[in-house]
């Protein structure tokens, strides 16, 4: 449908007349006075634009693609990131319908998009508020529920946002570290996520996505909107307003209508994550400051030496020759030959790289000589020559040079190219490095773009004397750097930690300005492209900038938190917010990044990280070590949860797969599961991995229990101290001492894979698979295996080489029924099945008339048990079922 050309009217009338409903924040920035809203024109008078003139006869199109509702208002001539999205059409059994009307007692255009089922409005522009200047848009909306999650990147303290105020999410890639402390302002982090999912009265879930790449905010309110934020009145609905200085408004609706459904059809629009590698599902361990290659093989060697499970040892900055990519320091002679060591015990090595190349070595001259661009100063006149004629190489050209690690002045490369030979010189340069260092994995950080130190000046000519990066904010220059509204992302200029608004990206096509959230992204792209080249393996890439649809190149880690219990909380929750943001591959610092990190608290988040896709410990440079073996109880608490996360990799693995093929989460909410009983909703540190699995982990200093709550199902517990107990619904008390398994359990009607556990990820995919059987009383079970080559790249995620499984288990008073079903069995080495184990299984089993898919099957019944007490059934014949020689169904 295509809506006629509408003309945007301003509300012109006196406050009095105006209804209180339809009142806008329209003095969005810090510290707003009655005097200042006031003096800025825009409080009780009118509702002008504050920031610039508005467009007139703005286009408004609307079209379905599936039952995803796309609603653009801006026109062709307005940027758009160039992302390319891949905008696959979404199903679902509810549609959403999209219709005009007009602000209530005005003419002015609104909308809204109900739920075709209930009728519910899951938009309602009639709030108005609607403004649309070159570099000020806004749109308000009622919200069906206070009940929003997502958006990002920020720390959320709670799952749902918390609408108890006003309260502003910007969203404009920053380096900014997480501050999960008692009280956090809310800022922007590293990357860029506009998008949220609401829970509506019913439990219906919706998803909304803004396409915008510029500064921007989200504005949430559970009360009743007023001009200034320190006006707060009580009214009857809750509200959101969104805001962005560049683009247009360029909005997807997701109908759901269950939670899990909105993230399915959110990431058929961006686009479904990568599948990392099986061997990047392994623990991982890093630090800042090894400083030498001894010191690292050391870290190695004990906690290796303590029986902890490891794949992945990383490399900083600190192997590096002067922090300078694609270079090895002097005290790391002999790296290569003991990452081929590595290799040999089966594990991987990554290496981290940072963006910005120091001007005037042999990568930034291969650069110029093959032709790779990077961010560069619109004309000759801006840039700083004092500077930049020091370096024979940058002379003479208009590359923008700041200051990152390097000690000398860093150029950025432009991963929007379009020409594609910036990526190209990229991936040569890590074709290069890896002849000589044969890593698995790529890290990529400071990728905002962050830049220290970033300085402005407002009159040409003074941008002179200092070797760091100094942007104009005065005059014809200075207009992208000092914008009519910076938005909350930044409380000084729009370029600080970073580089100027005014540069030129994607080969001086488009500003800076519109593009910098999309670096990480862009790099992420060009990296996941060298990794392919350079290994002809999967791998992972880990990038700590990411947009919309960054998890198709790449995972994430949530950045340089704090060795403090806030911390570990708030980790939780974000994780699941990447989640809703496509991006599963993704865990915190485990122990924390900065700061001095304790047993009780390393062990706790070892305990809980172990079940986050990306399990690593990280830390800061002079700060204590802080890997496993340095506590004994520590180590221990690491190899008894790192032993069981092996043991149910299959499963994790499975559930990645399912995400990169369908879309949706792998760690999730658990109200993803039970949309419809509204306590799970507030679970803010309980969390599922897919549908099968519940992980309640210890977040809190000095106990040795968890609350936890247990929605309308059977759960058995995994925990080896009350293994197999069923656990009723509502909450319980679960004992969760420091030498004991973090809290788990199975959901009765699922099937989970799982695979004998060794300490690397290489020795455990030797050993033979087993699958556990959670019996539902009330019905059948079902789950599924994804098993492939591990490390092969995957070019079309529906034809990959792969054996995938479809499992179920049904049982009447006379027979049970396990059977499998082979969705796809390529030429795959796959170890045979030998396990079955099912909890709450009703009946002694007869061992000497199983049935398994029809056929007859000679159970060991030495190595076989069944407890009438317990109710667990237990399968042992080695060999019992060949995966990969038995027909389908078997
Ligand atoms: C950044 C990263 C951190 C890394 C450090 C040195 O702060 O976020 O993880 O250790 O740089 O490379």
């Amino acid at each position: 449908m295509l809506v006629p050309i509408l003309t945007l009217l301003l509300v012109t009338s006196a406050f009095s007349a105006v209804d209180v409903r339809s009142r806008i924040d329209c003095y969005p920035d810090p510290d707003p006075s009655s005097d200042a809203c006031s003096a800025r024109g825009c409080i009780w008078e009118s509702t002008k634009n504050p920031f610039g003139t508005n467009i007139d006869n703005l286009p408004v199109t609307v079209k379905n693609n599936g039952k995803t509702l796309l609603v653009t208002i801006g026109g062709d001539d307005r940027y758009v990131p160039p992302v390319g999205l891949p905008m696959n059409p979404s199903t679902s059994s509810d549609s959403l319908t999209f219709k005009v009307t007009t602000v209530p007692s005005t003419n002015i255009f609104a909308f809204q998009v109900t739920r075709q089922s209930t009728g519910t409005n899951v938009w309602d522009t009639t709030i108005g508020g609607l403004l649309f200047a070159d570099k000020y848009i806004q749109i308000a909306t009622y919200l069906p529920s206070a009940n929003v999650f997502g958006f990002g990147d920020h720390v959320h303290k709670q799952l749902m946002r918390n609408l108890t105020r006003y309260t502003t999410w910007p969203m404009f890639a920053r380096d900014i570290p997480p501050d999960s402390g008692p009280d956090p302002s809310i800022q922007n982090l590293y990357g860029v996520h506009p998008f949220y999912i609401a829970m509506e009265a019913d439990g219906n879930a919706h998803g909304v996505f803004f396409f915008n790449s510029n500064a921007q905010a989200s504005f949430f309110s559970r009360r009743q909107n007023l001009y200034c934020e320190d006006e707060v009145t009580l009214g009857p609905a809750p509200h959101l307003v969104y805001r962005t200085i560049g683009g247009r408004l360029d909005m997807a609706f997701f109908p759901g209508p269950l939670p899990e459904q909105v993230v399915q059809q959110y990431l058929a629009h961006i686009g479904t994550p990568f599948l990392p590698a099986y061997w990047a599902l392994g623990y991982q361990l890093s630090r800042w400051g090894y400083n030498s290659l001894d010191n690292m093989k050391a870290v190695i060697s004990r906690v290796q030496a303590a029986g902890v499970p490891l794949d992945v040892p990383y490399a900083d900055i600190d192997y590096m020759n002067a922090y300078k990519d694609f270079t090895e320091g002097d005290k790391w002679t002999g790296f290569p030959n003991y990452t081929d060591q590595l290799h040999q015990q089966g594990l991987h090595m990554i290496v981290i790289f940072d963006p910005a190349v120091e001007v005037d070595y042999d990568s930034f001259k291969r650069a110029l000589q093959q032709n790779a661009t990077f961010i560069e100063w619109p004309s000759a006149d801006l840039v700083p020559h004092s500077i930049q004629d020091q370096y024979p190489m940058a002379k003479d050209t208009l590359v923008m040079l700041g200051n990152v690690w390097p000690e000398r002045n860093t150029a950025f490369p432009d991963f929007l190219d379009p020409t594609n030979q910036t990526t190209q010189w990229w991936t040569n340069e890590f074709i290069l490095f890896h002849q000589t260092l044969k890593f698995d994995g790529i890290w990529i950080d400071m990728n905002e773009p962050s830049n220290f130190e970033t300085g402005t000046y407002s009159s040409v000519g003074s941008n002179l004397a200092t070797a760091h990066l100094s942007c104009p904010i005065s005059g014809a220059a200075g207009q992208l750097d000092n914008p009519p509204y910076a938005t909350r992302a930044v409380r000084e200029h729009l370029c600080s930690r970073t580089l100027c608004m005014l540069g030129k990206s994607a080969r001086r096509t488009m500003n800076f300005f519109d593009t910098k959230s999309l670096y990480g992204w862009s790099e992420s792209r060009a990296t996941n492209a060298a990794l392919r080249q350079m290994t002809g393996k999967r791998g992972a890439v880990i990038s700590r900038s990411t947009f919309p649809s960054s998890g198709r190149y790449a995972g994430h880690w949530l950045g340089d938190n704090t060795a403090r219990w806030d911390d570990l909380q708030t980790s939780v929750i974000n994780v699941m917010d990447f989640n809703f943001f496509g991006i599963p591959y993704v865990g915190s610092d485990i122990c924390g990044f900065m700061g001095i990190s304790n047993e009780e608290l390393c062990l706790r988040w070892h305990q809980m990280g172990a079940f986050h896709s990306f399990s690593r410990d990280h830390n800061m440079r002079d700060t204590p070590a802080q890997d496993p073996a340095v506590w004994p109880s520590v180590a221990a608490a690491a190899k008894m949860v790192l032993t069981f996360r092996y043991y149910y990799l299959p499963y994790l693995y499975s559930l990645h797969y399912a995400s990169s093929r369908y879309g949706g989460t792998v760690v999730r909410p658990v109200f993803f599961e039970f949309p419809k009983d509204s306590t799970t909703q507030k679970l803010d540190y309980q969390f599922m991995w897919g549908s099968g699995m519940m992980i309640a982990p210890v977040v809190d200093k000095g106990v040795s229990s968890v609350h936890v709550y247990f929605p309308k199902a059977t759960w058995y517990s995994l925990i080896p101290i009350n293994y197999g107990v069923v656990f009723t619904p509502g909450y319980h008390d679960v004992h969760a001492a420091t030498d004991s398994l973090t809290p788990v359990f199975l959901r009765g009607g699922y099937i989970l894979p799982r695979q004998g556990a060794n300490t690397t990820t290489t020795a455990s995919r030797k050993n033979d698979l087993e699958v556990i059987i959670g019996v539902d009383p009330s019905g059948g079970s079902n789950g599924e295996l994804y098993y492939d080559a591990g490390d092969d790249l995957v070019d079309d995620i529906e034809s990959h080489k792969r054996h995938h499984w479809l499992f179920s288990f049904t049982y009447t008073s006379s027979s049970a029924v396990f059977s499998g079903l082979c969705e796809k069995c390529s030429d795959v080495d796959i170890p045979p099945l030998s396990i079955i184990e099912a909890l709450g299984y009703p009946a002694t089993p007869d061992f000497n008339s199983f049935i398994l898919n029809g056929n007859k099957v000679n159970i060991n019944v030495q190595l076989s048990s069944y407890s009438a007490i317990t109710k667990r059934l237990f399968i042992n014949t080695p060999k019992l079922i060949g995966l990969r020689t038995i027909a389908s169904p078997f």
